[in-house]
């Protein structure tokens, strides 16, 4: 054996000591008694700031899990994590090494008969383009009205990080009442991948009572529901070849066919005159909700007229027959997401380009398979090319839509935290975003996930100006631990 390996249990045994001591420093600093009369509101409260330091630090590593060119920023969140998840208390947290961006897992047993809660969040962000339409830098958060800004603020730092410091104040101040696992992935936003290797290969490790993941949103401050259905996805490149080389679009012009006309033409081919998607077979498994089950979704609390203002539209769109809540929670939608090619330069140049290119994305509902819906999508696309142009079709990422059981346990448990922290109980929603893991969790490990999302509509995740409120930070913070008090009382 290497004797460096010998060495390491030892070394990690003092990081855990210095960085607790660091943690006792730093709360010491901020002259905080965490004595036993004090509540866990109460360590909230007084060590709100460095909550907030620390988030902002987490923060500052532009993390983008899409561009290779941050791929050290990405570790250094990974590090950034593991060493606050050990600082706060737990037995041990690594980072583990994937084919892509690493994996943080950590955890603290506290006793073997207590339930056990695997947390899941995501330290990897969007990218911040268009960076010139953000009104401050996207990696120095800045708060303004109470919300912090920045990239990953809401989507999924500032989320994730409120379950790192609910541990800490449970751990402070001697509450907490189950064993905690951390799962951090860097590669959610680039659809998971290795998280999927990494949960088969280490089932055992991973093993636990329920998934609690903070990474939706509710409806709004004044009426907290909790998540129940996240749409899947197939996402899909395509490429229209036309001519050799582009051409002069006056020698050419009418006589040869143009890819980006052609492809325009195949997009739009892809829906009929109801908001339907064409391709067959494309709905056949869709679920068809029963009236009863319609009229449900139709009692949450919505305003068309607020949702038009808040994006300035005049109008909605989408398939007919349905509102636009059940357009986003239970059925399936296909969007371009990028479409480009010819002379996108200063000015005009008269050119037919030689090719084409598009992504689009087609959100899935239960029942559905990405898979399936991929081959669906490549056979079509294929057979409704014309003979002037060669299509190519190739797939990025996919992932499961996910339906979670509201008659749980740890559903009960989500529903009396919000109870008890925000005096109301929560609203069932269903959203159309994707968590492509939460289905390989019921899948590969048998656990059923409680999104447990303190995010807003106005957010505005993967957009510029990302934003978070002061608000929902600590509120969720403070209902994380109410969750873990319920869990426990409940799962006895
Ligand atoms: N946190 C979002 C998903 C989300 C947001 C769900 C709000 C419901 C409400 C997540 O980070 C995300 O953006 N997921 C991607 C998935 C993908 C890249 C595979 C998405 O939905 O586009
Ligand atoms: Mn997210
Ligand atoms: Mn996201």
């Amino acid at each position: 054996m290497h004797p460096k390996k010998d060495l390491l249990p030892n070394y990690q045994a003092f990081e855990k000591y210095f960085l607790s001591l660091a943690t006792f420093l730093n709360v010491q600093n901020s002259r905080v008694m965490s004595n036993s009369n004090n509540t866990f509101k109460d360590y909230i409260d007084s060590n709100k700031q460095r909550f907030l330091d620390e988030l902002f630090d987490l923060i500052r590593i532009p993390s983008i899990s899409a561009d290779s060119q941050y791929k050290d920023e990405v570790r250094k969140a990974a590090e950034f994590l593991r060493e606050k998840i050990l600082a706060a208390g737990a037995d041990k947290a690594d980072v583990y090494e994937t084919a892509g961006h690493p994996i943080v897992f950590g955890e603290k047993i506290v006793d073997n008969s207590l339930p056990t809660i695997l947390v899941y969040g995501h330290y990897d962000v969007q990218p911040a383009d268009p960076v010139e339409l953000w009104e401050t830098p996207p990696f120095e958060p800045t708060i303004r009205n109470d919300k912090i800004y920045a990239r990953g603020s809401c989507d999924d730092k500032g989320q994730a990080y409120m379950h790192v410091k609910a541990f800490e104040t449970m751990m402070q101040t001697s509450t907490l009442e189950c064993n905690v696992k951390f799962i951090l992935e860097g590669e959610e936003e680039i659809g998971s991948n290795n998280l999927e290797v990494f949960i088969k290969e280490y089932k055992d490790m991973l093993a636990a009572d329920v998934v609690l993941i903070s990474d939706t949103d509710i409806l709004s401050n004044e009426t907290p529901s909790i998540t129940t259905g996240l749409r899947g996805l197939s996402y899909m490149e395509v490429e229209v070849v036309g001519p050799n080389r582009d051409l002069h679009s006056g020698m050419y012009g009418g006589a040869v066919a143009n890819p980006l006309n052609v492809l325009c033409d195949m997009i739009a081919s892809l829906k009929d005159e109801n908001n339907r998607i064409t391709i067959p077979g494309f709905y056949d498994k869709v679920v068809e909700y029963s009236d009863e089950k319609r009229a449900e979704f139709a009692k949450a609390p919505f305003s068309l007229d607020k949702y038009k203002k808040a994006l300035d539209i005049k109008e909605v769109d989408g398939e007919k027959g349905f509102s636009t809540i059940e357009r986003v929670g239970i059925r399936p939608s296909l969007d371009v997401n990028g479409i480009w090619g010819g002379y996108m330069g200063e000015g005009a140049k008269t050119v037919l380009p030689s090719k084409a290119n598009a992504k689009i994305s087609m959100r899935l509902v239960p029942n559905q398979s990405s898979d399936e819906i991929t081959e669906m999508f490549t056979k079509h696309f294929e057979s409704i090319a014309p003979d002037t142009v060669k299509v190519k079709v190739s797939p990025h990422h996919g992932g499961e839509a996910a339906v979670t059981p509201i008659d749980s346990t740890a559903f009960k448990a989500a529903s009396e935290a919000f109870h008890e922290g925000w005096g109301k109980y929560p609203i069932p929603t269903m959203e159309g975003g994707s968590i492509p893991i939460v289905s390989l969790f019921d899948k590969i490990l048998g656990l059923n996930t409680i999104l447990f999302g303190f995010g807003l509509k106005e957010d505005a995740i993967h957009s510029p100006n990302e934003s978070y409120g002061l608000f929902n930070f600590y509120k969720g913070i403070e209902t994380i631990v109410l969750f873990y008090k319920h869990f426990a009382r409940l799962s006895k």
